[in-house]
């Protein structure tokens, strides 16, 4: 897929104030500091378009950027950030879950790992619940430009042998770098797939 034009629309603090209409969209999601924002950069091709940050918790709301007038991206807060208080987290908690279960629009939702890291428990949760939300899903690793072939190798089969621990079907997976930009292409052709049928 082109992107020819890519532009921020709004950042909303609740799903009744995301813009109006139909357009599909597709959501990254993940924890803090995992590359959300700049992951969507990459795919666009914008370098500014969505703040990041080398602290974690930059993004703080729902922001909607739309793709060729045709579809939305959608940049979330990250999950378990532990330098928040306790009634900060339980804000983004409800935001995030409050978007995911009642945006009728939401067509896939991205769910980035950090592929550096063994399985984290606070992921693993996460994608348990949007398996029982019913919500389709990808698993996204990034900062993939981190590791050696051979490492990176391990790491996905450690993640594909975690998630078959629990589900009987693997969803699919990208891998991905914002720095050599490896995985664009798998993905927007993706996106291109759904939205053609
Ligand atoms: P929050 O908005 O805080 O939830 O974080 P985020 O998930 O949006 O992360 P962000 O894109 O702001 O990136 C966090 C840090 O990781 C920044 O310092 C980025 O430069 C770095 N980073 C993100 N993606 C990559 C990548 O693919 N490779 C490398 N080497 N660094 C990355
Ligand atoms: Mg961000």
């Amino acid at each position: 897929m082109v992107i020819k034009t890519a532009t921020f629309v709004k950042s909303s603090a609740r799903c009744n104030q995301c813009p109006e209409g139909n357009l599909p969209e597709y959501a990254f999601i993940g924890r803090s500091n995992v590359g959300k924002s700049s992951l969507i950069n990459m795919l666009t091709g914008f370098s500014k378009l969505a703040m990041t940050s080398a602290k974690p918790g930059k993004t703080q709301l729902i922001n909607h950027f739309i793709i060729n007038n045709t579809w939305y991206l959608v940049d979330l807060p990250g999950y378990g950030f532990a330098q928040r208080n306790k009634e900060q987290r339980n804000t983004f908690r409800s935001m995030i879950e409050q978007y995911i279960t009642s945006r009728e629009q939401l067509t896939n939702l991205f769910v980035l790992v950090d592929s550096r890291l063994e399985p984290q428990a606070i992921d693993l949760e996460f994608i348990q619940q949007i398996g029982e939300w019913g919500v389709p899903f990808s698993i996204v690793m990034t900062k993939t430009d981190k590791l050696s072939g051979l490492k990176l190798q391990e790491s996905i089969e450690r993640y594909k042998a975690k998630l078959l621990e629990s589900w009987e079907e693997l969803p699919p997976f990208f891998y991905t770098s914002s720095t050599t930009k490896r995985g664009r292409e798998e993905i927007l052709d993706y996106i291109e797939d759904i939205n053609h049928t």
